[in-house]
């Protein structure tokens, strides 16, 4: 049975810390279950780290519903929330309450992810009213990064920080289970976690949320850049890399495969083969 949407609020209220991971395929799914980790975002970080965009601004809704059924077919016990992609979620309430229904329906999602404050509230409104629920992503929020003039911390004056927590209470009250606070300073996302009643899950700010994510290939070394905020606890480039160099070396050298690696025929019909080629 999978962790539902609604026990983080328990979480968040027993100050048990909620551990979220991003994955995109069935079989790092069925290694972060093994791992017993408590969410799955199925993130649209996807197009930087899969698919090799320069942005998560390419990534379609199709792409997300692929992915998100790999992900579902490899996990069993974990809640899989599915990012909207950039511009599925802004152009009309009903054309996103649809973009979602296909994440759930189609992709097998418990809960779809959308980046913004009070420009989404509504959305969010009518997505959690229909049975969808949403989780909310504020701060730095990598569709607006040419709104944003890059990859920034948010949230640094006054003014942007008081808007961050007026657009956390604007989630909060419009039905949102659980908002991703990505870039922001530590002292701000403590006050925005202080200051709602739902959980907040930092990415890149600090550590006072009720729950961190981070990107998998981040976490695993299975990337060519790093955020400064992520902390390698493995160098799968570098395995890979050794066993990608290793299995050339030995197929060239013809030390791969060997005749373990092979099947055999029966004797007695290899002998009859070969009757018939030499006649
Ligand atoms: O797409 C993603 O991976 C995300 C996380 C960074 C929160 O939105």
């Amino acid at each position: 049975m999978r962790l539902r949407t609604t026990a983080l609020k328990g979480m968040k209220e027993s100050r048990t810390p909620i551990i979220c991971i991003t994955a995109y395929d069935y079989q790092i799914a069925s290694l972060v279950e093994q791992a017993g980790i408590d969410v799955i975002l199925v993130g649209d970080s996807l197009g930087n780290v899969v698919l090799g965009y320069d942005s998560t601004v390419p990534v379609t809704l199709d792409e997300m519903v692929h992915h998100t059924k790999a992900v579902m077919r490899g996990s069993k016990s974990a809640l899989v929330v599915a990012d909207m992609p950039f511009l599925t979620y802004n152009l009309s309430v009903e054309d996103s309450l649809r973009n979602a229904g296909r994440l759930i329906q189609e992709g097998g999602a418990q809960a779809v992810k959308i980046e913004g404050g009070q420009a989404v509230v509504e959305t969010v409104h009518r997505l959690t009213e229909i049975g969808i629920p949403v989780m909310g992503h504020l701060g730095l929020t990598p569709q607006s990064v040419h709104q944003m003039g890059g990859y920034l911390i948010q949230g640094r004056t006054l003014t942007d920080a008081k808007k961050l927590m007026d657009d956390a209470k604007m989630l909060e009250q419009s039905g949102a289970f659980a908002i991703v606070l990505e870039g922001v300073p530590t002292e701000l996302a403590k006050i925005i976690t202080q200051d709602v009643s739902i959980p907040t899950i930092g990415i890149g700010a600090g550590e006072n949320c009720d729950g961190q994510i981070q990107v998998i290939n981040d976490i695993l070394g299975f990337s060519s850049r790093y955020p400064k905020h992520s902390k390698q606890y493995a160098d799968m480039n570098a395995v890979i890399l050794q066993a990608l160099n290793d299995y050339s070396h030995e197929v060239r050298m013809r030390e791969f495969p060997t005749s373990g690696h092979g099947s055999h025929m029966d004797p007695s019909i290899l002998s009859d083969l070969l009757k018939g080629e030499s006649i």
